[in-house]
């Protein structure tokens, strides 16, 4: 397969990689698996007292695609409110780098892993979770 230079350049020299630390209050944690592959992958924010990300994280057990997507998503994360942060769609991430259809799962486990980082974040600090009703 054919990967774009985006995808190269994103998985050979990944972005953010690492850990926060979890036990914060400050820190949301999202843990997705995808069903099609097995891959897993961890993203973690940590947001401020005016709801900016300040700081995103990951660690992705996947193929290259999955690893870029969420390279890519803590590029994208950094500076913006969880608001925002939650309007990011996988078909972002597909257009960025330019991911074939067969890929577009690993995109797909970027956008559930920010979520599902959010939701975490949301549920420390007394809040609702917010519904994800979309099925891709
Ligand atoms: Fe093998 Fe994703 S299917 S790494
Ligand atoms: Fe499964 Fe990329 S092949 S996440």
């Amino acid at each position: 397969m054919a990967y774009s230079d985006k995808v190269i350049d994103h998985y050979t020299n990944p972005r953010n990689v690492g850990t926060l630390d979890k036990s914060s209050h400050k820190v949301g944690t999202g843990l997705v698996g995808a069903p099609e592959c097995g891959d897993v992958m961890r993203l973690q924010i940590e947001v401020d007292d005016n709801n900016v990300i300040t700081d995103a994280k990951f660690k992705t057990f996947g193929c290259g695609s999955a690893i870029a997507s969420s390279s890519l998503a803590t590029e994208w994360l950094k500076g913006k409110t969880i608001d925002d942060a939650m309007a990011i769609d996988n078909m972002d991430i597909v257009e960025e780098l330019a991911l074939p259809p067969v890929k577009i799962h690993c995109s797909v486990l970027a956008e559930d892993a920010i979520k599902a980082a959010i939701n975490d974040y949301r549920v420390k600090n007394g809040l609702e979770p917010i519904e994800l009703e979309k099925s891709h």
